[in-house]
């Protein structure tokens, strides 16, 4: 091995043309899924305090804003949906005429290949604010799941064209896999929120979808942030089950997270870059302390180099525009 003066590890670095050559993670527009909220309502734009930049909108505004977004050249959305009327049952959430079966008919009618993804959990629609039906304050597993399959059966009915499981009940993607190809919907792809953690970075989100539970807190399922053999055992069960594409949120506080899945299994991994990660972005540059949008590639690039082959996230359109002028 070759040292000092002979090797000198900056001559790779002086100048563009070289860093462009030996750059070894590049963005893309394809790597990104931009998330949206559906509301009821017509006409509606409501912005999210603690995400500057993200909008709740109703289905007419949602479906111009999907028009715009695959103009860009984005290649998927996904979409949470905050219900009229909510229940302990969460009943909206597989209801053939809830907010998320409606928006995901218009977005499909108005536009050609834009991939509608939908978050299915029970989180948005219970009266509770919480994933599953409660016995006390417990958040029953088995009784959940049919109520997650009837959502996901309803999601694909509506035309959705992948299905993302969000709510870490034991046994979901089976149940999830066995209805949609129990009624022909053996072509629809499952994207597992499979290494979910129980994080404090979904706090923006719970404002955005209206969903943070009346009591208690997520740790009887999502995961212990302190836990990474445990990310391989919920990787693998998800897999085992019917997993086309596994999710590690959040993203960047779990690269180690994301590397470990790339490294373990051979199948696309996704990473959420969730609101929190957004908000903190925002509220930095917000106040002149980080230049926003070389934060917002840096924190891109880190989690695709960490091993993520897509990721969610709400800096999608902002990402893809600063793309196109980089051409
Ligand atoms: C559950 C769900 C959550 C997020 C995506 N799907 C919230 C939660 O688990 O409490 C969070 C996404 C984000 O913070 O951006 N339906």
């Amino acid at each position: 091995m070759s040292e000092f003066p002979i090797k000198r590890l900056r001559r790779l670095r002086y100048n563009a043309t070289v860093r462009d050559m030996v750059r070894e993670t590049s963005l893309s527009k394809d790597d990104f899924i931009y998330p949206l909220f559906a509301v009821p309502g017509e006409n509606i734009r409501k912005e999210i305090k603690s995400m500057p930049g993200v909008f709740q909108m109703s289905i007419d505004v949602l479906v111009k804003e999907c028009v715009e977004v695959e103009a860009l050249g984005i290649p998927a959305v996904i979409l949470f949906g905050i219900p009229s009327h909510k229940d302990e049952k969460g009943s909206e959430a597989y209801d053939d005429n809830g907010i998320i079966q409606k928006a995901v008919r218009a977005i499909k009618k108005a536009t050609k290949r834009l991939l509608v993804i939908t978050d299915v959990c029970l989180c948005e629609y219970t009266s509770h604010g919480h994933c599953g039906l409660l016995h006390g304050e417990e958040i029953l597993n088995d009784e959940t799941l049919e109520l997650l399959a009837a959502e996901a059966l309803s999601h694909a009915k509506a035309g959705a064209d992948i299905i993302a499981p969000s709510d870490m009940m034991d046994g979901r993607i089976a149940a999830i896999r066995k209805i949609l190809d129990d009624n022909g919907f053996y072509k629809i792809p499952v994207l597992s929120y499979a290494v979910k953690y129980a994080s404090g970075f979904y706090g923006p989100f719970r404002d955005a979808a209206e969903s943070a539970p009346a009591f208690g807190d997520r740790k009887s399922h999502q995961m212990d942030p302190a836990n990474s053999d445990e990310a391989l055992r919920e990787a693998q069960s998800d897999i085992d089950e019917g997993a086309d594409i596994i999710m590690v949120k959040p993203g960047m506080p779990y690269l180690d997270v994301i590397r470990r899945l790339k490294d373990n299994f051979n199948l696309p991994i996704a990473a959420y870059q969730v609101s929190g990660e957004y908000a903190m972005i925002k509220a930095a540059a917000g106040n002149g302390w980080l230049d926003e949008e070389r934060v917002m590639i840096e924190s891109l690039t880190a989690i695709k180099r960490a091993g993520a082959d897509m990721i969610l996230t709400y800096f999608a359109k902002d990402a893809a525009n600063y793309l196109d002028r980089q051409k």
